[in-house]
């Protein structure tokens, strides 16, 4: 007989599983307060937003989480607010604003903004450390080591380069930021202890993408294995943090803080099993912090007996003249600006279709325009107006059938844009947003030859006159909407708005992942139809043109 205990973890289990299998949850990681965003921070915002759409449409839920937010600890933010000359907490709520209207001027779907200030989080951290300290894994020694400051890392011998400055020699790391030498007692995370299993994580599942990220992640990891990671400053030197349980003396290593965010999002401190949504499905992040996501985090969660992340989407860099943007550069595109020129989502469009993730990628405007012209407002925009149009489409009708078997490349087309959604998912599983944009206006570009060899606005006089010309006019009409139909579902998680905008002159009602299938079929074009919605909006243009300054 089964014992009622038994039965409850039993049901517990089970309600968890068909919970974890229609739930979904993505993070970006959370942003520093001591500079303002740019739209490199946006980047990484958009790539998460369009895996949190896709899954939606998938999955057919409203019912996932998004985590993004502020970290706001550490000595850069300290700096910066006493360069300001504002207390901390006032400069951090200063700048988190600016973060925060970001997420809302791009309307991105964040379900949770955790700032690391805020009191559940800060209990969230202390609790990690705690189950950490009495499972053995931390302990107290006199660490000496070069010091990135603007990484707020000890950076381990093997990583240290050392040049010549105007004649005095100096150490830097991998990204010439200059190290400084520095002792003092800390706490210590035993990291050794569980690298064998973050390795067999790095190199069984490869969880990082594009793969050459979990090459690399494995080569970081080698690295950590030399020394122990110090995970606390003493409070003299950082005032601005979470302190230590029990000793605030020292104060919580700021990426031990920070990383927590994705465990206090989904209700910790709380036992494993209530954990809600855990281990994470996808997690986005910047190539500069793979080290701290592919090796730090994982061994947290590890020796904490949490499984591990399901994915790590790792993107590249937005560089402005082939150097990354950064305030001290002052080389900064800012994305408060650049929305009046591009609009808002002809920005997230180019973002999302020229940015790799694999390689760094040269932001230029004008190559935005010349783009968002030619596709949004060329390829895409002019083929629906074309066939929406009063012109060509008199009755304003939009045939869900054709009237008569379909002819070669017509056939072509249709098992072209049945393969389409298949071909997307591939793509929009691992963050290559470009490639799958690709295809999709490569089949809306073949649509437009199609259009112009069919020549409708010949058609259109002689359908009072020519059965053929009824058909075919019917015919390349019923092709070219339907074209429009799963290109526009495909191109939701990239341009929401706008695929939005054109789903609703076409009426289309069923806007699921697994619409985007031909469902033309052979039948009476006069009772098989929908209608050009010319009445819900004024704005029919999908995409304006943009002046090329
Ligand atoms: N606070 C840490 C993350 C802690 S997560 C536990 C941090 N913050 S950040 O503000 O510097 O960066 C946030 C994200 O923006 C990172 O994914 C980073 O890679 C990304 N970007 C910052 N500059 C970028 C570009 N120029 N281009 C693309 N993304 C970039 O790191």
């Amino acid at each position: 007989m089964i014992r009622p205990i038994l039965v409850n973890s039993l049901h517990t289990e089970l309600s968890y599983l068909v919970k974890r299998a229609v739930s979904y949850y993505v993070s970006t990681p959370i942003f520093y307060v001591n500079s303002s965003p740019h739209i490199g921070h946006l980047y990484t915002l958009l790539a998460a937003d369009a895996q949190n759409i896709y899954h939606r449409l998938k999955l057919q839920t409203n019912d996932t989480t998004f985590s993004s937010g502020t970290d706001e600890h550490g000595i850069k933010i300290q700096t910066a607010a006493e360069h300001g000359e504002m207390p901390y907490q006032k400069f951090c709520d200063f700048n988190t604003s600016k973060f925060y209207r970001l997420v809302k001027h791009y309307d991105i779907g964040v379900t949770n903004f955790i700032r690391t200030t805020n009191t559940n989080h800060m209990k969230a951290v202390q609790n990690l450390w705690r189950e950490l300290d009495s499972k053995g894994f931390i302990y107290r020694s006199l660490y000496s080591g070069w010091y990135c400051v603007s990484d707020e890392v000890f950076i381990p011998e093997s990583q240290i380069v050392t040049k010549t400055d105007g004649g005095v020699e100096i150490k830097v790391d991998a990204h010439d930021n200059v190290l400084k030498w520095t002792s003092e007692e800390n706490y210590m995370f035993r990291i050794s202890k569980v690298l064998d299993k973050v390795h067999e994580w790095l190199s069984m599942e490869k969880p990082v993408h594009p793969a050459k990220f979990n090459d690399e992640a494995i080569r970081l990891l080698e690295l950590a294995r030399k020394d122990d990671l110090s995970i606390s400053r003493p409070q003299a030197r950082l005032r601005w943090g979470i302190p230590v349980p029990d000793d605030p003396s020292h104060t919580i290593y700021v990426w031990m803080d920070a990383l927590t965010n994705y465990l206090t999002t989904m209700g910790y401190p709380c036992s494993a099993e209530s954990l809600k949504r855990w281990p994470i499905d996808c997690q986005i992040l910047g190539k500069d912090i793979l080290k701290f996501h592919a090796v730090y985090w994982p061994a947290f969660l590890v020796a904490l007996g949490l499984p591990l992340p399901k994915r790590l989407l790792c993107h590249s860099h937005w560089l402005i003249d082939s150097y990354k943007m950064s305030k001290s550069k002052g080389n900064v595109v800012d994305p408060f600006e650049e929305d009046k020129i591009l609009t808002i989502e002809g920005l997230r469009y180019y973002l999302l279709r020229c940015g790799t993730f694999h390689s760094d990628t040269d932001y230029n405007r004008t190559q935005a325009i010349l783009r968002l012209n030619a596709e949004l407002c060329g390829i895409y925009g002019n083929l629906l107006s074309r066939c929406a149009a009063t012109a060509i489409n008199p009755d304003q009708i939009i045939p869900t059938c054709f009237s008569s078997k379909v002819d070669y490349s017509t056939s072509i087309q249709l098992k072209r844009l049945d393969d389409l959604k298949a071909t997307c998912e591939t793509y929009y599983d691992y963050g290559d947003y470009y490639k799958a944009v690709d295809e999709i206006m490569s089949v809306i570009r073949v649509a437009n030859s199609l259009y112009e060899v069919a020549k409708p606005w010949i058609l259109v006089k002689e359908l009072g006159t020519s059965e053929d010309a009824r058909i075919q006019h019917s015919n390349i009409q019923a092709l070219t909407f339907e074209t429009l139909r799963i290109c526009s579902l495909l191109l939701q998680p990239i341009v929401p708005k706008i695929s939005k905008k054109a789903l609703n002159r076409m009426s289309v009602s069923d806007r699921n992942w697994s619409d985007a299938h031909v469902k033309l079929s052979l039948g009476d074009p006069s009772l098989e139809r929908r209608k050009v919605d010319n009445f819900s909006s004024l704005d029919t243009v999908l995409f304006p043109r943009l002046k090329v300054n």
